[in-house]
């Protein structure tokens, strides 16, 4: 089938270990008969995820938007949060459940990340705090995002859960704002099947974390802070121990897939790759943006010749948070130029280590002749 796949190519495959290492790690687990607070693999993950991340603290948790939702909490942070609305929902949401209002702020079009010279205006008396998104790994305006917050004392929060393990400016992602959240989810290049961490540089966040994570009890079982069940269980850290040793290696692999990409399609007029792969990203998504004037054909033509060939890409972030029908009345009411052309534009197209080069040659032809 020349423009097309027998079988179906997802946008992404998750690693997985083999499943001997798991059933050894499951019968670890099965002889303790602890499933989870916190016992032997969910302590052996952490410090392996420390060391892997260059990091002291770490509070992990059984999902990145649960993660988020407590990062947030424990900055003590009201009123007005500036964001951005070319994201997952699960940003926002972050930001609803604990009585926040977001304030969509537009991005900038080629990191497609917030757009940092357009949040002083936006700020006001309410305002205290920044949520950024590393949108594909493509890192947020962090210095100048540092300066606004430093000049307006406001508290910044990174969701980083497609920037796991990413090096920016020679230091690990982590290393800016107040907190940074990662998401272990299986379309993430690391994964627990379901998880996420917040990683901060002070500790006191973290011990206040790793409470409010377990009901917000204290070593002595009194509740003393706010608190939800966000443990991640030990099943979930034997998954995300072994998947960690194959990190290296498929990075690697995603690299090489990506050269395959940008061999085919950098040059094409009217598509732009808006993500790089390196050992220094996380090598999480490969993302086109589609001119539709200079290519001649949309994005949403693109995908559904795709389909028709039995390859199922993303049209990630679509449609736009502060278009959804639960936002739009409250919240949209900047400019959000920008993000709305992203929104249009964007097609995230299989990634994954044992993608082939030839199924990547065929997927471009796919995209070449449509
Ligand atoms: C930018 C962004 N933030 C937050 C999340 C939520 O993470 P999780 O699925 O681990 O809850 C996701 C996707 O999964 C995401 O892409």
């Amino acid at each position: 089938m020349e423009n097309g796949f027998e079988n179906p190519i997802y946008i992404t495959r998750p690693l997985l270990p083999d499943l001997h290492k798991i059933n050894e790690r499951l019968g670890k687990i099965w002889e303790t008969g602890i499933l989870t607070n916190m016992g032997g693999q969910h302590r052996e993950l952490e410090g392996k995820l420390c060391e892997y991340l260059g990091c002291e603290n770490i509070t992990l948790f059984n999902n990145g938007t649960i993660a988020l939702m407590a990062g947030l909490k424990s900055l003590d942070i009201k009123g007005e949060v500036i964001t951005s609305p070319f994201t997952f929902p699960a940003t926002i949401q972050a930001l609803e459940w604990n009585g926040l209002k977001p304030v969509f702020c537009d991005i900038d079009p080629v990191s497609m990340t917030i757009d940092a010279e357009k949040i002083e205006g936006l700020i006001n008396e309410n305002t205290s705090a920044i949520l950024g998104v590393h949108v594909f790994d493509n890192i947020c305006d962090v210095k100048r995002i540092d300066g606004i917050s430093k000049k307006y004392n406001l508290k910044v929060v990174y969701d980083a859960a497609h920037s796991f393990g990413s090096i920016h400016n020679g230091v690990p992602i982590w290393e800016y704002g107040d907190l940074s959240m990662f998401s272990f989810h299986a379309t993430k290049l690391f994964n627990t099947i379901e998880g996420g961490c917040i990683i901060s540089k002070n500790s006191d966040i973290t011990d206040r974390l790793d409470m409010m994570k377990s009901f917000g009890r204290n070593s002595d079982v009194r509740v003393v802070d706010w608190g939800i069940n966000g443990k991640l269980n030990e099943v979930q850290a034997a998954m995300g121990i072994e998947v960690l040793k194959l990190v290296g290696l498929e990075k690697e692999k995603r690299i090489k897939v990506s050269e395959t990409y940008n061999s085919m399609l950098s040059d094409v007029e009217g598509i732009r790759i808006v993500t790089n792969a390196d050992m220094n990203k996380s090598c999480q998504y490969l993302v086109i943006e589609i001119d539709e004037d200079r290519f001649g054909k949309s994005r949403d033509m693109v995908n559904e010749t795709l389909n028709s060939g039995n390859v199922f890409p993303r049209k990630y972030f679509h449609p736009l948070c502060s278009d959804a029908e639960w936002y739009r009345m409250d919240y949209s009411k900047n400019e959000l130029n920008h993000a709305r052309v992203a929104a249009e534009s964007v097609l995230a197209l299989p990634f994954y280590g044992s993608l082939s080069s030839e199924d990547v040659e065929k997927i471009c032809r796919i995209i070449l002749n449509c």
